[in-house]
C-alpha cells in the first residue's frame, strides 16, 4: 500500500467530530509530516502496530461530561507516544486521568487572549508571555490530572494549556489549527517536530517516487484503464501512472460534446503532445445530444448521460482486453471515515463518475491520490510539470454543459452557453481572480426577453453568471466582484455573443442553493 510506505514518520488524528478535524491534518502535512486521520473508536493496538510519531485528539461537539460522548480507551496513555488533545481532546485526556472537567458558566467562543505561565515547556518554546487564541467550547478543565503542569491561562484565570512532560501528554483548551491563533501553527510544529521528533521528510518527490513503486508493484502484468477528462485530479492520477507503467495505462476520453470550448482539443493537445501519453479519444457528441432530446427533468438528464458514458466507456475499455485496474483520481476528503455530527448527509443530486464501473466489469480500483487533499495534488501536479492551466482549472461537473443549459438542450443553445463561458473565464483570468474563486461560469436560461441592439429589437436568452468562493464546494458564498468587472463581462457577453441580451448575478449561497442550477 502507498499509504504504509508514506507512514516512515506520521502524525495520527484521533477524529472526536470537529469541524476542524481535516483542518489540523493540512496544517501538519504543511510541515511536511504526514497525517492520518481515524474516527475516535479506533482500535489502540492496532493503531500502536502502525507506529505513529505523535496522535492529535481532535475537538468534538460532544461534552464529556455526557454519559455516551465519545472515548478513548485509556490503554492509549501506555503506549509511549507523545500525545496533544485539542479542546474536547484536552477535555477528555482530563477525564481519562482522573482531573476534573465542569461546565463553564461561560462558555467561550471567539477570540480570547491567554498568558503562558512561568514553567514553559515545548508546545510553547520560544513563545512570549502572552498569544492571541482561538476558543471555542463549553466545558472547561477544573482541575489537572496528577503530574500535569499548567502551561497557559485564559484572562479570567481559567485553565488553558496543562502538559505532563514525563508522559508527554499535552493538552489545550483552544484551537491551534485555525489562522486566529496567532501562533498556532507553531504550537504544532513544535509537537510534531521537537516532541514527536519529525524531520518533515514527506514532500512530493518522495511521495511521487513512492507512488511509482507502488503502482509498478500493484500493476505488474496487469492493465489499467483510466477515463480521462482534463480534470486536474484523473490527469494528475494519470501523469503519475504512465510514469510507473507506461503503455500498460489506457487513456479513454469520451467527447460527450457537453464540454466547454476548445476543451476536447485541449485535453488532447496535452495529454499527446505534451505527455505523449496515447489518448484514445472518441467523439460521442451526437449520440449524446440525441440522447437527450426533449428531456426537461435535471435528474433525468443526468442519469441519461451517466448510463450512456458507462455503456461508452465499458464498451472501449472491453476492446482493450485483460484490463486488471480502473484508474480513479479519488482524493483524501471523499475517503475519511468522518465522525459524522448531523448523520449522514441526504442525497441531492446524483453525482455522475465512472461509478458503478468497478463492480460491473470487476475491475480492481487503483486509486494513487487517495491520501490527498486537493491542494497536495496540484504541488504533486506542479513537480510532474503539470501547466498550471490544468492545475488551476475550475471543477467541472461530470454532465457538462448539460446541465448548465436549463431545460431541454440543443446544439444552439450549447453554442451560445460555450461563447459567453468562454468570455467569464477570460475576463476572470485578466484579472488574476482565478486561484481565488471556486468557479465561474455561465447558465443559459430558457428565458427570452425583449431588448434593444442599436436600432433593433431583439427577443434572445437570459444568461446567470455564476461565480462563487468556496474552500471544498460543499459550501459555498457568492463572490462580492467588483460592479466594473460584473459591467464588463455584462457588456462583453451582450456586444459578442449572439442570443444572449440580458445578464443576471446570482447571489445566493450555498446552502440554502447550490452551486450547480440542475
Ligand atoms: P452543487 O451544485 O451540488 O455542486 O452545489 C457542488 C460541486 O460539485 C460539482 N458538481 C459535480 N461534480 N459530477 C462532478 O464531478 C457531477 O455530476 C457534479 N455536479 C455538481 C459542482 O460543479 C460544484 O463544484
Amino acid at each position: 500500500m502507498v499509504k504504509n510506505e508514506l507512514k516512515k514518520e506520521w502524525i495520527a488524528i484521533l477524529d472526536f467530530g470537529s469541524q476542524y478535524t481535516q483542518l489540523i491534518a493540512r496544517r501538519i502535512r504543511e510541515f511536511n509530516v504526514y497525517s492520518e486521520i481515524f474516527p475516535y473508536y479506533v482500535d489502540i493496538a492496532e493503531l500502536k502496530k502502525k507506529s505513529p510519531n505523535g496522535i492529535i485528539l481532535s475537538g468534538g461537539p460532544d461534552s464529556v461530561l455526557n454519559s455516551n460522548s465519545p472515548t478513548v480507551s485509556k490503554s492509549i496513555f501506555d503506549i509511549n507516544i507523545p500525545i496533544l488533545g485539542i479542546c474536547y481532546g484536552s477535555q477528555l485526556i482530563t477525564k481519562l486521568m482522573d482531573g476534573l472537567v465542569y461546565k463553564s458558566e461561560n462558555a467561550e467562543f471567539g477570540n480570547a487572549k491567554v498568558k503562558i505561565c512561568n514553567n514553559k515547556n515545548i508546545l510553547f518554546h520560544d513563545f512570549p508571555d502572552e498569544i492571541e487564541v482561538w476558543m471555542s467550547h463549553n466545558d472547561i478543565i477544573k482541575k489537572m490530572p496528577a503530574g500535569f503542569k499548567l502551561a497557559a491561562v485564559s484572562s479570567d484565570d481559567a485553565i488553558a494549556a496543562i502538559f505532563d512532560e514525563k508522559r508527554d501528554v499535552y493538552g489545550l483548551q483552544f484551537h491551534p489549527e485555525v489562522t486566529h491563533t496567532k501562533m498556532g501553527k507553531d504550537i504544532l510544529y513544535n509537537f510534531t517536530h521537537r516532541i514527536c521528533k519529525c524531520a518533515g521528510s514527506w514532500k512530493p518527490k518522495v511521495f511521487i517516487d513512492k507512488t511509482i513503486d507502488y503502482i509498478k508493484k500493484e500493476i505488474g502484468d496487469g492493465k489499467v484503464v483510466a477515463g480521462v477528462s482534463g480534470g486536474v485530479d484523473s490527469m494528475v492520477a494519470a501523469v503519475l501512472t504512465h510514469k510507473a507503467i507506461q503503455e500498460k495505462l489506457h487513456c479513454i476520453f469520451i467527447d460527450t460534446g457537453l464540454m466547454r470550448k476548445n476543451e476536447a482539443e485541449e485535453v488532447k493537445r496535452i495529454f499527446q503532445e505534451f505527455f505523449e501519453i496515447k489518448l484514445y479519444a472518441y467523439d460521442y457528441s451526437k449520440e449524446f445530444l440525441a440522447a437527450l432530446q426533449g428531456i426537461n427533468d435535471p435528474e433525468k438528464k443526468r442519469k441519461i448521460i451517466g448510463n450512456l458514458f458507462i455503456k461508452i466507456f465499458e464498451d472501449k475499455a472491453k476492446r482493450i482486453g485483460n484490463v486488471t485496474h480502473l484508474l480513479q483520481g479519488t482524493l483524501y476528503p471523499d475517503v475519511i471515515e468522518s465522525v459524522s455530527i448531523n448523520g449522514p448527509s441526504s442525497k441531492i443530486k446524483s453525482h455522475h463518475n465512472v461509478g458503478g464501473l468497478p463492480e460491473k466489469m470487476e475491475l480492481k480500483l487503483l486509486e494513487p491520490l487517495k491520501n490527498l487533499f486537493k491542494d497536495e495534488v496540484r504541488k504533486i501536479g506542479k513537480s510532474l510539470n503539470i501547466p498550471d492551466t490544468i492545475l488551476w482549472r475550475q471543477p467541472f461537473p461530470g454532465p457538462g454543459l448539460a446541465i448548465r443549459v436549463i431545460g431541454e438542450i440543443d446544439f444552439n443553445k450549447l453554442q451560445i452557453l460555450r461563447e459567453a463561458d468562454e468570455i467569464i473565464k477570460k475576463e476572470i483570468l485578466k484579472e488574476g481572480l482565478n486561484r481565488d474563486l471556486w468557479q465561474y461560469f455561465g447558465i443559459l436560461l430558457p428565458v427570452k426577453s425583449v431588448g434593444v441592439m442599436g436600432d433593433l429589437r431583439t427577443y434572445d436568452y437570459s444568461l446567470v453568471l455564476r461565480i462563487v468562493t468556496s474552500y471544498d464546494g460543499m459550501t459555498a458564498d457568492w463572490a462580492r466582484l467588483p460592479h466594473i468587472l460584473l459591467a464588463k463581462i455584462s457588456n462583453s457577453i451582450i456586444n459578442n455573443v449572439k442570443g444572449i441580451n440580458r445578464i443576471l448575478y446570482d447571489i445566493s449561497s450555498k446552502p440554502p442553493s447550490t452551486i450547480e442550477w440542475e
